[in-house]
C-alpha cells in the first residue's frame, strides 16, 4: 500500500477502505508517513467529505494509537461531557460536582486551553495548589471515594489526534465534520466513560458557525457513539456570545461557584442544567425530567457546592475561594470598559472577546506560554442589553496597566450596538 495512492483516491472522492485508512494512521504514528502526507490526505478529506463508515474507520484507528482506559469497575456509571470549544465555558467546573453529588461518576480528562482561553485544568488551577496529574491508582481511588476526578490528558492518549491536530491547525484543516468528529470520538472512548453528553456550539465564536452543520456535526458523533456501544446525547448551543459573564480562569471558577450557590448568569445556568440533566439521567437511568430535578435541588440545597469543595481538596487546591469568592477577583489591576455609544448591544463577538482575555494573560499566544490565572472579562452587560454611552461593559482584570490599552481596542471591534433590539437566539438550540 501506498500513501500516496490514498491521497490520490480520496482527492477524487473515492471511499477508503479500513486497511487504506489504518495504514495511514499507523504510519503518521510511527513516523513513516510524513506531515506533508498526513496534510494532504487531511485537506482531501476537508474537501471530499468521508462517509460514515470512513469516519468510523478513522476514529477507531486514531482511537486505537495509544491507551485506552477503562472504567468497567464503575458499572456503568462513568459519564463524560464534552465541549467543542467556546469562550467563557466554564460548565465542567459546575456540572461535574452536580452529576456527582447524584451518584453518578465524572473520571475525566481534560485540555489545557487549545486557542486563545484556558482549558478546563487553566480554571482548576485557579485554586491554589490544585494539581491535575495525578498516578492512574490515586485517581480511580478518587472517583470511588467523591465521585469525580479531572486530570490533565495523558501523553499517550489517542497520541494521533495530538499530531493530527498540530497539523490541521496550521494546514487550514481544523474546521472538517469527519476530522472534528473522529478527533473528539477517539478522546472520548479512548478516556473509557459509558455515557457521553456533547455541547456542539454553533455560533460566531464557534467551529460551526451555522445550525445545519452543528447539527450534522452532532449527528456524526452521536452515530460514532453508538457503534461503540456508547450512550451519546448532544445539545447544540449558542455561541455567538460569550458564556455566562466571566472569561478568564479565575474569573470563571467564581461564576461556577456563583451558579453552585444559585446565583448567576440565567442561560449558564440553563445550559449547565440541561448539559447536568442529560449526564445524571444517562448514568443513573432515570428520565430526564426526574434528572432535572434532582440536579436543580443539588443546587438548591448547596450538596454540589460542597462536592466541588471536596473536588478541590482532594486533588491538594485550596478551597478557600469556596467560601469566599471575591479572592478570584483580586488582579492588582482593574479597569472600567465602557460603551462608545447609546444602543442596543447587538454584537458581542465571542472570538474577539476571548482575544482580549488572551492580550490581558488569560489565554496562551501560543504553546507553552504561562497563563495568569488572575486575570480576563467580567462583563456586566451582555448582547441584547441596552446601555448608555459610558456604562460599564465589562470590567478588565490583569497583571500590568500596560496590558489595557489593546485589549481594549479589540473590544471596540467585538461590540456593535443598534437602536433596535436584536434577536436573541436561546441558549439550547436544539437537543438531539
Ligand atoms: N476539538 C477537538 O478535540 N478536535 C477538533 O478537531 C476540534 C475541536
Amino acid at each position: 500500500m501506498r500513501m500516496y495512492d490514498i491521497i490520490y483516491k480520496k482527492r477524487f472522492g473515492g471511499e477508503l477502505t479500513r486497511e487504506e485508512i489504518d495504514f495511514a494512521i499507523n504510519g503518521f504514528v510511527s513516523g513513516e508517513i510524513p506531515d506533508y502526507q498526513m496534510s494532504a490526505l487531511a485537506m482531501a478529506i476537508c474537501m471530499q467529505d468521508m462517509t460514515d463508515a470512513e469516519t468510523f474507520y478513522l476514529t477507531d484507528a486514531m482511537m486505537r494509537s495509544g491507551e485506552i482506559v477503562n472504567l468497567d469497575r464503575f458499572d456503568g456509571l462513568c459519564v463524560d461531557k464534552h465541549s467543542t470549544g467556546g469562550v467563557g465555558d466554564k460548565t465542567t467546573l459546575i456540572i461535574a460536582p452536580i452529576v456527582a453529588s447524584l451518584g453518578a461518576r465524572v473520571a475525566k480528562m481534560s485540555g489545557r486551553g487549545l486557542g486563545f482561553t484556558g482549558g478546563t485544568v487553566d480554571k482548576l488551577e485557579s485554586f491554589e495548589g490544585f494539581k491535575a496529574e495525578l498516578s492512574a491508582e490515586q485517581f480511580f481511588e478518587q472517583v470511588e471515594k467523591i465521585g469525580l476526578a479531572v486530570v490533565g490528558q495523558s501523553g499517550n492518549l489517542v497520541p494521533a489526534d495530538k499530531k493530527l491536530y498540530a497539523l490541521r491547525d496550521v494546514t487550514a484543516t481544523v474546521d472538517s465534520i469527519p476530522l472534528i468528529a473522529s478527533s473528539i470520538m477517539s478522546k472520548k472512548l479512548a478516556s473509557g466513560a459509558h455515557s457521553i453528553v456533547l455541547d456542539v456550539k454553533c455560533g460566531d465564536g464557534a467551529f460551526m458557525k451555522d445550525e445545519k452543520s452543528a447539527v450534522l456535526l452532532a449527528k456524526t458523533m452521536i452515530s460514532i457513539g453508538k457503534s461503540f456501544s456508547r450512550n451519546v446525547r448532544a445539545l447544540v448551543t449558542n455561541m455567538d456570545t460569550p458564556l455566562g459573564v466571566a472569561v478568564g480562569n479565575s474569573l470563571e471558577a467564581y461564576e461556577a461557584i456563583q451558579i453552585l450557590s444559585g446565583k448567576g448568569d440565567n442561560e449558564l445556568r440553563a445550559l449547565c442544567v440541561a448539559l447536568a440533566s442529560n449526564m445524571a439521567s444517562m448514568a443513573l437511568d432515570i428520565s430526564i425530567d426526574e434528572a432535572q430535578g434532582r440536579v436543580i435541588d443539588a443546587i438548591d440545597t448547596g450538596r454540589a457546592l460542597e462536592r466541588l469543595r471536596a473536588w478541590i481538596v482532594a486533588q491538594g487546591g485550596d478551597d478557600s475561594a469556596i467560601s469566599n469568592p471575591d479572592m478570584l477577583l483580586s488582579a492588582p489591576f482593574k479597569r472600567e470598559y465602557k460603551a462608545s455609544a447609546d444602543g442596543y448591544i447587538c454584537k458581542m463577538r465571542a472570538q474577539e472577546v476571548g482575544v482580549a482575555s488572551m492580550l490581558l494573560g488569560a489565554g496562551r499566544a501560543k504553546k507553552g506560554d504561562t497563563i495568569d490565572h488572575l486575570s480576563g472579562i467580567m462583563l456586566s452587560a451582555k448582547y441584547g442589553d441596552y446601555v448608555k454611552k459610558g456604562d460599564t461593559i465589562a470590567t478588565l482584570y490583569a497583571s500590568s496597566e500596560s496590558l489595557f490599552d489593546e485589549a481594549e481596542r479589540v473590544l471596540n471591534r467585538a461590540i456593535d450596538y443598534s437602536q433596535k433590539p436584536p434577536i436573541k437566539r436561546p441558549i439550547i438550540i436544539k437537543s438531539l
